[in-house]
């Protein structure tokens, strides 16, 4: 039965999504239908569609009590929007149905897990967010909360685990047949650790092991984990809460790590042995994986961060956005990303430059654009003096640009986005450390409309930014302090 709040958000989302125009969103990145999005929650393939459901409060485009919005999509890009999933119309989640996860039951309907929040007051008058986790079932479109929720509470949680920050239950079904599901928690050393629970059939849980903890080494609260095996090693996947920076891995505030390991499924062992930023630009949180039916492990995050979220100047329609579907890989122990291979469909336009010499201001005849896919191939034009600085600018005009930066002699790549319409005192910059001292470097820059990807040497490393400029702003420039030769492959998307 749909509830009148849910009718409610229903009814608006009909009137209000309707009248957004189609130029005014990301043209593939998912973005509300209408309103606010944060985390994305149940990437998974069902009934022949991957769906993507996403926190969501569609009365405001500055959120408010979290419901589920929901789309479909049979290549990742093209989003069909289907009607809000959930709201917190219950009593166990009448302050937001915070984020999750969704599997394929074998009965053949569609498993939500999330987390209800009931804020509740402490004894010094504080309001608290009491969390515990809750099922909804369904058929792709019509989700019906489960009578015994919630499955899990944090009554069956250990002395000094925190029943206030206890969510986004990631689930999975081993190979063995398992139902598993990892919460994030925050334990007695009041920083992050990885609950496990088990359960026989997805709805009866029982509490296993912590997986993982984080010790109050990277960041406090780890939020949103996910956890999987790929080519062979564990890894888990979260977003922790006040980072610290540790030279150019993490940066301060809301961040992503990886950690990979080894992990046995028998005892439910996971060995950490690397830990590494998933994304080292400015917007990017709270990712999610699914498998896709061909084998591919792809990631999809927020890509937004909850300290900049303000720059976004104005009343808009809506706010927040997804990031490209990535597919993920391990290589010489690390994590790796490049952009599903779905994008290449979308190409069109091809411009092609080879061994351009960049100079200090150099534009190319149809290299434009604010949805594009732009390979840059770099390398010294002397390898005796190997350039100091070479420099992209996107989303260009008189006014504005984003900028991408990078210095061989420091082996580091810098994304800036100062000029690119943010009024407010908040970080334009983040810097991550490539391997390039000999000046070779490969950039794979995508675009759409309000974005910036990057991938760099092959998805060694990705970063992330948003840019709220007029569309109009589409110049793309090159500059160069020394000498550097430069292929171009651009596409139109
Ligand atoms: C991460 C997060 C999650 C929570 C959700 C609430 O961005 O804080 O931990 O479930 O957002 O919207």
């Amino acid at each position: 039965m749909t509830s009148r709040i849910l009718r409610d958000a229903r009814r608006y989302e009909e009137v209000h999504g309707s009248l957004v125009k189609e130029e005014e969103r990301p043209a593939f990145h998912l973005s509300p239908y209408v309103g606010w999005t944060n985390d994305p929650n149940g990437f998974s393939f069902y009934d022949g569609h991957y769906h993507l459901f996403y926190q969501y409060y569609p009365f405001s485009p500055l959120g408010g009590p979290k419901y589920w919005g929901h789309a479909v999509s049979s290549d990742l890009l093209h989003w069909e929007y289907l009607p809000a999933a959930l709201a917190p119309d219950t009593a166990y989640d009448q302050d937001g149905c915070f984020s999750g996860s969704a599997l394929s039951l074998p009965d053949g309907r569609h498993l939500l897990m999330y987390t209800g929040v009931r804020a509740e007051r402490g004894s010094g008058g504080e309001v608290l967010l009491r969390q515990v986790q809750c099922l909804a079932a369904g058929d792709g479109e019509e989700y019906e909360k489960y009578e015994g929720n919630p499955v899990i509470t944090g009554d069956i949680l250990p002395e000094g685990f925190s029943r206030i920050d206890f969510r986004d239950p990631k689930i999975w079904r081993g190979s063995d047949g398992v139902y598993r599901c990892v919460i994030g928690n925050r334990g007695p050393d009041d920083s992050g650790q990885i609950l496990l629970f088990v359960s026989e059939d997805g709805f009866h849980w029982d509490y296993k092991k912590v997986l993982t903890a984080n010790h109050n080494r990277l960041g406090k609260m780890w939020e949103c984990p996910d956890f999987f095996v790929l080519d062979g090693h564990g890894v888990l996947l979260t977003s922790p809460e006040e980072m610290l920076p540790e030279g150019l891995e993490y940066h301060n505030g809301n961040g992503t790590i990886c950690l990979i390991g080894d992990y046995e499924e028998k005892t439910d062992t996971f060995t950490e042995k690397h830990h590494q930023s998933v994304d080292y630009g400015i917007d990017f949180y709270a990712m999610q994986t699914t498998l896709t039916p061909d084998g591919r492990r792809v990631m999809i995050g927020w890509m937004q961060n909850w300290n900049t979220c303000h720059i976004r100047e104005g009343n808009r329609p809506w706010f927040g956005q997804m990031s490209l579907p990535r597919e993920l890989f391990i290589k010489e122990g690390r994590l790796y990303q490049r952009p599903i291979r779905e994008l290449e469909e979308l190409r069109h336009g091809k411009v092609e430059y080879e061994n351009v010499d960049v100079g200090q201001k150099t534009v190319l005849k149809s290299v434009s654009g604010r949805m594009v896919d732009m390979e840059l191939t770099l390398r010294p034009g002397n390898t005796d003096d190997i350039y100091k600085k070479f420099a992209v600018y996107v989303a260009a005009d008189h006014r504005y640009r984003t900028e991408v930066c990078f210095r061989p002699g420091e082996n580091e790549i810098k994304i800036d986005r100062k000029f690119s319409g943010s009024r407010k005192t908040v970080v334009h910059q983040r810097r991550a450390a490539v391997d390039g001292a000999d000046g070779r470097l490969k950039l794979r820059i995508i675009l759409d409309r309000f974005s910036m990807e990057i991938f760099v040497n092959d998805g060694e490393k990705v970063l992330s930014l948003t840019m709220y400029t007029d569309q109009s702003a589409d110049g793309i420039e090159f500059c160069s302090e020394g000498s550097v030769k430069m292929d171009v492959v651009k596409y139109d998307l």
